[in-house]
């Protein structure tokens, strides 16, 4: 797939997942409130605030659609390259931001951890269920701007 880095500096985390395939954002505690307020912004009016679906599919359950997005590399291409009918590109992202959404859309999975075959097998040990917790405030651009921009990199809008 040829990707244009739009990354201005790139963080180490984009080279490492365009090496590896993987996404290393994935249960980094710290970054993942970025990835939650752009998913909020970006997505989740079409597949739900904990992507649970709506017009869009559920990206919460072990189910996918196109069975590559059970990889992260797969994942990648599916939201920056677009999928069918609404599903439209997304390459107007960063591939930084990209990675900050797919590590949320992870956190967000419900299901059987043993599933998560994105996960390393010792992140799937500790790994819980998502479970929305209300009391807690989350998903703010305040709180996406507090990330540590050397380890989670930043927003480009
Ligand atoms: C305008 C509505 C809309 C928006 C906004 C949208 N999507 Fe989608 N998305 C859809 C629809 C409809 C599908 C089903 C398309 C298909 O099956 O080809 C889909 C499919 C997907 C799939 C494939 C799911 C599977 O089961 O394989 C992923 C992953 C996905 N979207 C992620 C995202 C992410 C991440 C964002 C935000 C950056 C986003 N979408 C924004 C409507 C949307």
């Amino acid at each position: 797939m040829n990707i244009a880095p739009k990354d201005d500096p790139e963080p180490p985390a984009v080279k490492q997942f365009l090496e590896t395939g993987v996404n290393p954002y994935n249960e980094k505690a710290e970054c993942l409130p970025l990835g939650n307020f752009l998913y909020l912004s970006s997505c989740s009016g079409c597949h739900g605030h904990v992507a649970e679906g709506k017009v869009g599919p559920g990206l919460n359950d072990a189910y996918w659609t196109y069975p590559k997005n059970r990889t992260d590399k797969g994942l990648f291409e599916t939201i920056y390259g677009g999928a069918q009918g609404m599903m439209g590109p997304h390459s107007d992202k960063s591939i930084n931001e990209i990675l900050n959404i797919m590590a949320w859309i992870r956190h967000l999975y419900a299901e059987d951890p043993k599933k998560a075959r994105w996960l390393t097998p010792e992140q799937r040990e500790v790994f819980k269920p998502y479970v929305e917790d209300k009391s807690v405030e989350h998903g703010t651009a305040e709180l996406a701007q507090a990330v540590p921009a050397d380890q989670c990199g930043t927003m480009r809008h």
